[in-house]
């Protein structure tokens, strides 16, 4: 469920209306509910095991209002850079709340991360485990790991989401993990707390959850019994969102704790979350305004002032995102197949191919749903052009959370060397 709806005929984000926000902001621009950021915060931290820890994760969206948001209501953040762990701490996410995880962590952000206390580090490979190690000792203190195990299971989601394989470059094999385990053990400045895993991202079926949960759970069990203290599992992310009304929907987060509880109880480990697009993605729309009606021989485009610089996932996943008129169609109006496309000198910068809408024209606004998680933060300034701005809704309180840049910022950010100045 979320905050966007139809009032007297426009698409309202809350109590806002879109289409006086776009007069105010200008376009594109993403906007984000607060209440359903909260919503889906709370039903899913209240579908768990009490005492689980449900760390965000930043990448989904790192934006300050929206971690903020989360941060009042408890939240902790699942970091992945030195970068991401500033802005969760920024946002005021306690550092005891704060999980690291990623393939590459450098020194640098070890130290980070140890100075700052962090709650702990989810180690994916030896060479990592010794680096941590070495920093900690450096520094006097002692880091709490998980090692991150690769299950070996198939996430059945999108090949470029997929993590849980054994040939994608995360964790540690499981086969490997008992003499991981072992290493990590022998050395003196890090601290094992528990197992990590995490499969992959928009999972629509709760079973191979599961089936990797259970490996964890096992897994558990041996490394107890080989002598280490294992009192913290971290489940990672990835239950999926609906994308699509028509579509099967994914497990809903009651079916998805009454799992993890069955899976794991009898461990009496502190569980800990790290849901990204769960709670970001359909809390946020992007708001953009059709620039152009085009039509070609085969086909009509639908040329938006929005572009794949804006929102990549549909060119770089295929994903579907439902794409709405702001300003709500009269009943019985004819819908019309589009290519909805952004002004991007890319074949690949499109929306939707095909897609029924309402006759739209020049001028006229249209949310693209579901674009609050790998949104905005998968955005760039390809083509040179500044990225939408975010703007945070809550109930008919509105405010710019990060303004559109300028096009001297963007050139501020280069520099031409003095020999070229002349
Ligand atoms: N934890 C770890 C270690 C992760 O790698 C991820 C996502 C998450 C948690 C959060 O997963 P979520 O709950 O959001 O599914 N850009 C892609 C998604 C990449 C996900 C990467 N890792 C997309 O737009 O679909």
């Amino acid at each position: 469920m979320n905050h966007f709806g139809y009032k007297n005929g426009t698409l309202h984000a809350e109590d806002v209306s879109l289409t006086a926000l776009a007069d105010w902001v200008g376009t594109p621009f993403y906007c984000y509910s607060r209440a359903t950021l909260e919503r889906h915060y709370k039903v899913f931290s209240g579908a768990l095991p009490k005492d689980s820890l449900v760390a965000f994760s930043v990448k989904a969206n790192g934006n300050l209002g929206v971690l903020k948001t989360l941060a009042l209501l408890g939240a902790g953040a699942d970091v992945v850079s030195g970068g991401e762990m500033a802005k969760a701490l920024a946002a005021g996410i306690p550092a005891s709340k704060i999980v690291f995880s990623g393939v590459g962590k450098t020194k640098e952000e070890m130290h980070q991360a140890l100075t700052a206390g962090i709650y702990q580090f989810n180690v994916e490979s030896e060479p990592e485990l010794l680096a941590l190690d070495e920093v900690a000792r450096e520094l006097n203190k002692i880091a709490p790991i998980t090692l991150r195990i690769n299950p070996d299971v198939d996430a059945k989601t999108h090949a470029k989401i997929t993590t849980g394989k054994a040939e994608t470059k995360f964790g540690i094999p499981f086969k490997h993990a008992r003499a991981a385990y072992a290493q990590a053990a022998a050395l003196h400045n890090v601290e094992i707390v528990g197992i990590d895993v995490h499969i992959g991202s928009q999972l629509t079926e709760l079973e191979p959850f599961e089936a990797a949960f259970t490996k964890v759970a096992e897994l558990a069990k041996t490394l107890r019994a080989d002598g280490h203290s294992i009192t913290r599992l971290d489940l990672g992310g990835g239950l999926g969102v609906p994308y699509q009304n028509n579509n099967m929907p994914p497990p809903d987060p009651i079916a998805y704790g009454k799992m993890v509880a069955r899976v794991t109880g009898d461990l009496e480990c502190r569980l800990i979350f790290e849901p990204g697009r769960l709670i970001a993605a359909n809390a946020g729309v992007l708001v953009s305004k059709v620039l152009y009606l085009k039509k070609g021989d085969a086909k009509t485009f639908l040329i938006l002032d929005a572009g794949m610089n804006d929102l990549i996932r549909p060119a770089m996943y295929d994903a579907h995102h439902e794409i709405v008129a702001v300003e709500e169609p009269g009943p019985g109006s004819e819908r019309v197949p589009y290519d909805v496309v952004g002004p991007v000198c890319e074949t690949s910068d499109l929306f939707a191919a095909g897609r029924d809408l309402p006759e739209l024209n020049s001028g006229d606004l249209v949310a693209i749903l579901s674009a609050g998680a790998y949104g905005a933060t998968m955005a760039s300034t390809y083509n040179a052009r500044p990225p939408a701005p975010e703007v945070l809704v809550s109930g008919t309180e509105w405010a710019i959370v990060r303004p559109r840049l300028r096009h001297d910022d963007l050139i501020a950010q280069d520099k031409i060397p003095d020999w070229l100045a002349g």
